[in-house]
């Protein structure tokens, strides 16, 4: 059968590909814009979540954490760091605020950011509702 695979099933191929591929990536676009919402809960999203998402951008969190996978990878993934503290966030206010002024000696460690009451409450609450949008349980460990 040489000679079989002509100029136009060339061009078939390459036609056919491009309107299947086309087609399958409108399909995946609506089905993500459709279900989004439900996984992202963002009716939840108050008032103190969205001033706790300013303090975590103010403060370049994302500098050295990740959430879900994105950010840097020089501190530990903070998505489920609710879960992980045994979803209280009197301990992750607890954590933020305790870090020590000068560091801890001989490594690279947090800083203190000498947030507010106000500010630590905000982005604790933030990091619970980073920790319940549906993310297929990713990181798929608690220790993240
Ligand atoms: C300069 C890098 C850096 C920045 C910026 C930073 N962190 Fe951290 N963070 C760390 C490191 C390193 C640790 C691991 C514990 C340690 O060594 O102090 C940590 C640990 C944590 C933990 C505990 C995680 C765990 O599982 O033990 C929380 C919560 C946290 N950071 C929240 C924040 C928040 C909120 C911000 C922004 C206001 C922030 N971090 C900004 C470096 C950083």
């Amino acid at each position: 059968m040489s000679g079989a695979f002509t100029k136009s099933t060339a061009r078939n191929i390459f036609y056919g590909g491009s309107v299947f591929f086309l087609l399958m990536l409108i399909a995946l676009t609506f089905d993500t814009m459709g279900t989004l919402p439900e996984r992202d809960h963002r009716e939840n999203i108050t008032e103190q979540v969205a001033m706790g998402k300013k303090v975590w951008e103010d403060n370049n969190c994302i500098g050295c954490h990740t959430l879900m996978g994105e950010g840097a990878y020089f501190a530990p993934e903070l998505a489920n760091v609710y879960d992980r503290f045994g979803k209280s966030k009197e301990a992750i206010m607890g954590f933020i605020m305790s870090r020590p002024a000068e560091g801890v000696p001989g490594r690279r460690s947090m800083p203190q950011f000498n947030l507010s009451q106000e500010e630590l409450e905000a982005v604790a609450e933030f990091l619970k509702w980073v920790s319940e949008i549906d993310d297929e349980n990713w990181p798929p460990n608690i220790q993240g």
